[in-house]
């Protein structure tokens, strides 16, 4: 796990861009895996920067999202496939059909889930899965108490996930949906690389645990800490809790050029 600590959103940003930058140029058929959340979206947006100047094209690569609510109407600005679709998928020239969410209308939801997995594994597996992390240690919608072999399927959010996620619902808790569809942290761990980002106080004990704990399915982000290639991109006020931050800055600091993220 390479942890690193950078003075502000946009210097992780700018670092997560020129990641998927690289990767896109070297793969131009890469499957990239995108995250909802406010964490992304300075990320989402310095890459339609480097699209718009020409510096990376999405148009033969493929994406698939972490999660999506269910049963959320189609048309909500804040179901997680039109969230994708204004920060991203829209502004860059991903082919029709090329981002890929889960169903949360589907009627059958376990075949939804059973086809999605499908469908990542026959687009070869993701190349670098872009993820933000819960205040309690969720990674895409695996809430404490996840499986870390489970797969695509239905979960009911926490209480805290769902207070935490009221702010896009005119924060009111009692329109937030309690299902979720999402990948599950056994399909998350199949990434080539994990690419995690996070800002902000409130994520310091989730970042603490995920980083520097024991791994548990209490805090669903620590089994990263079994998977073969993750970066994590904090702030200061993110980092605040690591016992080894003086030599997660100091391994930065002297990293080889030729090394990439
Ligand atoms: C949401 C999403 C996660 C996201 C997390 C953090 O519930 N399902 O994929 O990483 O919560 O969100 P934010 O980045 O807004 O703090």
């Amino acid at each position: 796990m390479e942890v690193v600590i950078l003075p502000s959103e946009s210097a992780i940003a700018d670092l997560a861009a020129s990641a998927l930058v690289a990767l896109v140029n070297a793969k131009p058929t890469a499957v990239i895996g995108l995250a909802t959340g406010s964490s992304p979206l300075a990320l989402y947006r310095r890459l339609i920067q480097h699209y718009q100047a020409s510096e990376i094209s999405f148009a033969q690569a493929k994406a698939f999202m972490l999660d999506e609510y269910v049963g959320i109407d189609p048309a909500h600005p804040e179901r997680y496939r039109n969230v994708i679709e204004t920060e991203i998928a829209s502004q860059v020239d991903f082919a029709p059909g090329a981002v890929q969410g889960p169903d949360g209308n589907a009627a059958d939801l376990a075949a939804a889930c059973q086809a999605y997995d499908q469908a990542i594994k026959q687009s070869g597996g993701i190349d670098l899965q872009i993820l933000g992390i819960g205040s309690d240690g969720h990674i895409a919608f695996n809430e404490p108490g996840s499986s870390f072999t489970s797969r695509t399927r239905l979960v009911v959010l926490t209480e805290q996930t769902i207070a935490d996620n009221a702010r896009f619902f005119g924060n009111d808790p009692e329109a937030v949906p309690i299902f979720a569809l999402t990948q599950g942290l056994g399909t998350i761990m199949e990434s080539r690389h994990a690419l995690l980002v996070a800002t902000g106080a409130g994520k310091a004990q989730a970042v603490k645990q995920m980083v520097e704990g024991g791994v548990s399915a209490m805090w669903p982000a620590s089994i990263l800490q079994f998977h073969p290639h993750v970066t994590v991109l904090l702030d200061p006020a993110a980092a605040a809790q690591l016992e080894l931050a003086d030599y997660y800055k100091h391994a930065f600091a002297n990293k080889p050029s030729w090394q990439a993220l």
